[in-house]
């Protein structure tokens, strides 16, 4: 049994203008101690898919299909059954640490209620048990810093601090959604190196959400490229990485800067994600591809497995791409 299982997930939101598909049947698994990627460019679906799963949606969102987490069913769970998983099964973290973290209350007392709530401590089990968690995610001189306030801490470290919460009661899944995306590059590579070592620590299954595949290559076991809400592409990161088998990854790989290509101006995939709401028929990426064939403009291709565990939507031969 996978940790987390998915299945023709669906996210609707009703508008004014009428009814937009978010998030368009997506499939996928997760072990335990895996890291799922999602990618794609702004507005693909990425954070509602992840949304849909810890009942966050927007009240206008309607969600269906399957998500399962250790064989149990998590969608549409009520709010106290959904209290309960968010704070003790999965975790999320947010591009923006504000979100988590109360600017009004010290690092030391956010992070003790929530040992005090969820794991029953009392406070000097719950203080220790902080600062140990500070310290496993590199926080300098984490017994003086605790009783700060997050204003004082830097982007970086506010980040490590919201990290430090999300795993206090030790979740076997954190999804994280652009944590990184708000820092520098030094900073944002930090990050990514601190979530890759508390994996194997915590032994932690990870959904890393990012527009940046090279974020993806150095972190990830299996990749999920979305697009107009629905996957193009699903396979581990090797397949992926080195033999990419949608127009759409293609694109994206070729975006990622590279140290042999250092000042050299980056290929971007032209043009613009589409509106929603006035998909064209067919394919939603056959205006920007650069493989397109007539029949993409007639009907979306069906998501197919092809080799092991990979699928993809494409009408493209494959086979005969020249890399
Ligand atoms: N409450 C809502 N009502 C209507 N449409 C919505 C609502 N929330 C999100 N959407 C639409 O759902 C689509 C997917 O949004 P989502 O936030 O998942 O994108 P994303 O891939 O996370 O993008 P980004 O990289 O910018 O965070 C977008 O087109 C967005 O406009
Ligand atoms: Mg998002």
């Amino acid at each position: 049994m996978s940790l987390l299982d998915v299945k023709d997930l669906r996210v609707e939101f009703k508008t004014q203008d009428g009814l937009v598909t978010a998030v368009n049947d997506l499939n996928f698994a997760l072990n335990q101690g895996e890291t799922l990627g999602i990618v794609g460019e702004s507005g693909s679906g990425k954070s509602q898919t992840v949304f849909s799963i810890m009942g966050l949606l927007a009240k206008n969102g309607i969600v269906s299909g399957s998500a399962k987490f250790e064989g149990r069913e998590i969608l549409n769970l009520s709010e106290k059954e959904l209290n309960k998983v968010r704070a003790e099964q999965i975790a999320m973290i947010f591009q923006d640490p504000m979100t988590s973290l109360n600017p009004y209350m010290k690092v030391s007392d956010q992070l003790m209620e929530v040992l005090m709530l969820h794991k029953g401590m009392g406070k000097a089990e719950a203080l220790e048990e902080s600062v140990r968690m500070l310290e496993a995610v590199k926080i300098p001189e984490a017994r003086t810093r605790i009783s700060m306030y997050p204003h004082e801490f830097s982007g970086g470290m506010r980040q490590r601090v919201m990290i430090a919460m999300a795993l206090l009661c030790r979740p076997k899944l954190l999804i994280a959604d652009e944590p990184t995306t708000a820092l520098d590059v030094t900073v944002q590579a930090q990050i990514m190196d601190l979530l890759n070592e508390l994996k194997t620590e915590f032994n932690t299954a990870i959904i890393m959400i990012t527009h940046d595949l090279g974020v993806v290559a150095g972190s990830c076991d299996k990749v999920l490229v979305m697009y107009a809400g629905r996957t193009m592409e699903y396979g581990t990161v090797d397949d992926i990485f080195y033999n990419p088998s949608h127009p759409y990854a293609e694109g994206l790989l070729k975006a990622i800067p590279r140290l042999d290509t250092e000042g050299e101006i980056l290929p971007t995939i032209p043009g613009n994600p589409p509106n929603l709401l006035r998909l064209p028929p067919g394919c939603p990426y056959q205006e920007r591809c650069h493989r397109a064939i007539p029949q993409c403009s007639v009907t979306a291709p069906a998501l197919e497995n092809f080799a092991d565990n990979r699928q993809r939507a494409c009408f493209s031969d494959w086979e005969t791409w020249t890399k």
